[in-house]
């Protein structure tokens, strides 16, 4: 076994999945600001040490996605965030794409930029403790696109980066992220989304990276938040395991989802089905940002200091997505 499948297998084995903590500033005042929160440096970190500082932590997180700031950043106790995570148990990640911008010559498109220097970055984040990383493609889906020019050129770049980040004795994990937005229907997000996730492997093959060390995080296979179509989660999980059995190819050792804009427990009741019905040699489990973070900062919001009741709030949350990993959530255990 090679030291990038342990690495990979760390993070998403026995019911763990990983913690999406890496929303950029600009991001991440979106959401404070949603719940009349400051975007202070000092409040970011409050809110995160909390929720790495939780039970949950230990029992349900294998890894946990961080931004460039917060890897950096000391905890109000005085240990640094990558020790915090790692005293959970869990191996500390970061973004390494330094965000999207208007793909050339495709108006409505996008392309991730972040690929000057990041065989230098990567080794400072080694440095600072980081063991996986991410890179975040993102697509648009309707009649015309994706086009081939956004595919080609997205395609491209998460190879560059999935083979630098080996090299660099880290796992890549690859986002090639189908946006919900618009009125597509299940069939053509299946199609479109297979599409992209194949270019994707055919481009890290022809880059020479180890798939056995590489985690996959893909959108699942719904429909837009425009269409008409009413779509059971029990199809919804049918048809992700059909794009993941005809675009992944089987050296890959997991799979962790995005949530992209699904409910909490939308996003933990398709992961369950999706797992009860696996039929696949992939490892199927979670890599959630707002589906495992919005009811506690929520919480967290209402009084900044009662750090008990925001950790509680995760930890439920956390420990429902560990069930769905495993096919063991259920609507009671939910309520319970
Ligand atoms: P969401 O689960 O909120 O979509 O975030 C996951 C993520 O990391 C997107 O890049």
């Amino acid at each position: 076994m090679s030291e990038l499948n342990k690495i990979a297998l760390k993070i998403i084995s026995n019911g763990k999945g990983i913690l999406a903590a890496d929303e950029s500033n600009a991001t991440m005042t979106k959401r404070l600001e949603a719940v009349n929160v400051n975007s202070t440096p000092e409040n970011r970190l409050l809110f995160r040490e909390s929720i790495f500082s939780s039970n949950g932590m230990k029992e349900y997180i294998g890894g946990v996605i961080l931004y460039d700031e917060t890897i950096k950043q000391m905890t109000s106790f005085g240990k640094s965030i990558p020790d915090l995570i790692s005293s959970s148990g869990a191996l500390t990640g970061i973004k390494v794409d330094t965000g999207i911008k208007d793909l050339e010559n495709s108006s409505r498109e996008k392309i991730t930029e972040g690929l000057d220097g990041l065989r230098e970055r990567l080794k400072k984040y080694y440095e600072l403790g980081a063991r996986f990383t991410k890179w975040r493609a993102v697509y648009v889906i309707n009649d015309k696109h994706p086009s081939k020019l956004a595919v080609k050129n997205n395609s491209h770049a998460l190879a560059r980066y999935a083979s630098l980040v080996q090299e660099s004795r880290m796992v890549p994990i690859v986002e090639p992220e189908v946006l919900m937005d618009g009125d597509h229907s299940v069939d053509s997000c299946l199609r479109k989304t297979s599409e992209v996730i194949k270019k994707c492997f055919d481009e890290l093959i022809l880059h020479k990276v180890d798939l056995s060390g590489v985690i996959l995080k893909p959108n699942m296979i719904l429909a837009g938040t425009k269409s008409k179509d009413k779509i059971s989660a029990e199809e919804i999980s049918l048809k992700t395991l059909e794009c993941l059995k005809n675009s992944v190819p089987e050296e890959v050792p997991g799979i962790a989802f995005l949530s992209g804009g699904q409910k909490e427990i939308e996003a933990t009741e398709n992961l369950n089905l999706i797992n009860k019905n696996n039929n696949t040699k992939f490892i199927i489990t979670f890599s959630y940002g707002r589906a495992l973070q919005q009811s506690a900062l929520r919480m967290w919001s209402k009084n900044t200091k009662d750090i008990e009741s925001t950790q509680n709030t995760f930890n439920h949350r956390a420990k429902m997505c560990s069930l769905a990993a495993q096919g063991k959530w259920s609507n009671k255990l939910e309520n319970k």
